[in-house]
């Protein structure tokens, strides 16, 4: 057999990150399957980072990114630079992953040169085609253009089924992102060294906040949630952001949390120092999809500042709670969990709906079973003992 020429192809932060543990796996079959790395640069310094973390070269950076940019400049600029790289390499299967504009943008360049497509991370889904906006329709649109898609969940799997997908083609594989936590949560990270100072005694509560559908009103009244929640617990908790390189966010969040005593802007952490960071925390609030996934993981509480997810797996559980952008609803949700033990307790046992670390290989088994290089579909993921709801 030839070898098979497989590109993947990703631009921002979390797809980095969740692509890093396949590129590995993939490399463990050198005589099977060739890699090539094609980055749309829709981030540059958020990807840089995580490109560094794991050793990843790219073959080929398009450098898309401009500040403020459109979704369709993001669109176009990836689609259009991929189209001579696609021609040029013609590989066998290119990859996506997850539900960026460079996610759909690759996927449409793999369907117009009839190059086969495989999507990680297929399935998820809100059924608001505005939250998140413009990730739900990216995912529905990358699933029409897929040929194998790799579901992280039964809850996944069942929503491309119920979109008439093949079962022969769907992989229940497990998140990446869990490979990745795994990996990077072991052993021990001085947190000093990422300009991290934690105060002994303190309550850590870790916040992300990005997502488009949240810019203006939303945002403010998540910051001002902030800000209340930092004053009125001032002797108890410390609040670390690690801010968004995105101005709209940077210019939002400094106009109101700049000068409030205990809470800590930081630029965004390489993933390692976030993870452990993560570790240490109390709390979690966020509006960001991979930190719904990996917190629950490590058994920490996350109130999710979203109306929807398309992650419901931990909330059925109990570990994450909606809150969305009210104010006093954020307010309320965490002043309580920083008050009542039980409460806090009920939230905070770890569970692993998301993955067991074992994603990446079975993505590459399922691509030498399509390729013919094995006779055996992967044994897909079984979450272990997910009950309570
Ligand atoms: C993008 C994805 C979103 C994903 C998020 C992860 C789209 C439409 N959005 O949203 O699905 O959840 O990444 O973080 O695909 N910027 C920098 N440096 C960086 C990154 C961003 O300066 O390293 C600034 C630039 O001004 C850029 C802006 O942020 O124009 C917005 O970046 P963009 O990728 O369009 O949107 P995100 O909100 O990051
Ligand atoms: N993350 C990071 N540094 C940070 C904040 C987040 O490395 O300062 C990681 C986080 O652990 C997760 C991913 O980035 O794996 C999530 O990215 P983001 O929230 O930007 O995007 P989303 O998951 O919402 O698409």
């Amino acid at each position: 057999m030839n070898k098979k020429r497989i590109m993947f192809v990703f631009g921002t932060r979390p797809e980095a990150i969740k692509m890093a543990p396949v590129i590995t796996a993939l490399a463990k079959y050198p005589d099977i399957l060739e890699p090539m790395i094609v980055v749309s640069g829709q981030h540059r310094q958020m990807l840089d980072q995580v490109l560094r973390i794991f050793n990843i070269h790219p073959d080929y950076d398009l450098g898309i990114m401009a500040k403020n940019q459109t979704l369709v400049d993001i669109v176009t600029k990836s689609l259009s630079g991929l189209e001579e790289i696609v021609l040029r390499e013609k590989p066998d299967m290119l990859l996506v992953q997850g539900d960026t504009s460079t996610t759909f943008a690759a996927g449409l360049a793999a369907y117009y040169y009839k190059i086969p497509l495989g999507h990680i991370e297929a399935g998820l889904r809100t059924f608001d085609k505005w939250r998140p906006y413009p990730e739900e329709i990216n995912r529905k649109l990358t699933t029409s253009l897929a040929d194998i898609h790799f579901a992280p969940t039964e809850t996944s799997v069942a929503n491309l089924l119920a979109e008439k997908v093949s079962r022969n083609s769907i992989y229940l594989t497990g998140n990446t992102v869990i490979d990745a936590l795994l990996t990077t949560a072991k052993g021990k990270f001085d947190l000093k060294q990422a300009g991290i100072n934690l105060t002994a005694g303190k309550k850590t509560v870790l916040v992300t906040t990005h997502r488009r559908e949240n810019f203006g009103e939303p945002l403010k009244n998540i910051c001002q949630a902030i800000a209340r929640l930092a004053q009125e617990h001032v002797k108890t908790i410390e609040i670390i952001m690690p801010v968004h390189k995105n101005p709209l966010v940077k210019e939002t969040v400094a106009n109101i949390l700049a000068e409030v005593d205990n809470v800590q802007l930081t630029d965004p952490l390489d993933y390692e120092p976030f993870v452990h960071l993560m570790k240490e925390s109390y709390l979690i609030l966020t509006d960001s999809g991979g930190v719904q996934e990996e917190a629950p993981s490590l058994g920490k509480p996350v109130l999710v500042l979203r109306e929807k997810t398309e992650r419901p797996e931990a909330v059925a559980f109990g570990t994450v709670k909606l809150v969305g952008s009210d104010e006093q609803l954020i307010f309320a949700e965490a002043d309580k969990l920083l008050k009542d033990r039980a409460a806090y307790e009920k939230m905070s046992q770890a569970v692993n709906p998301y993955g067991d670390g074992q994603a990446a290989g079975r993505i590459v088994s399922a691509l030498l079973y399509y390729f013919g290089a094995v006779d055996r579909k992967p044994e897909e993921f079984k979450v272990k003992e997910l009950v309570r709801g």
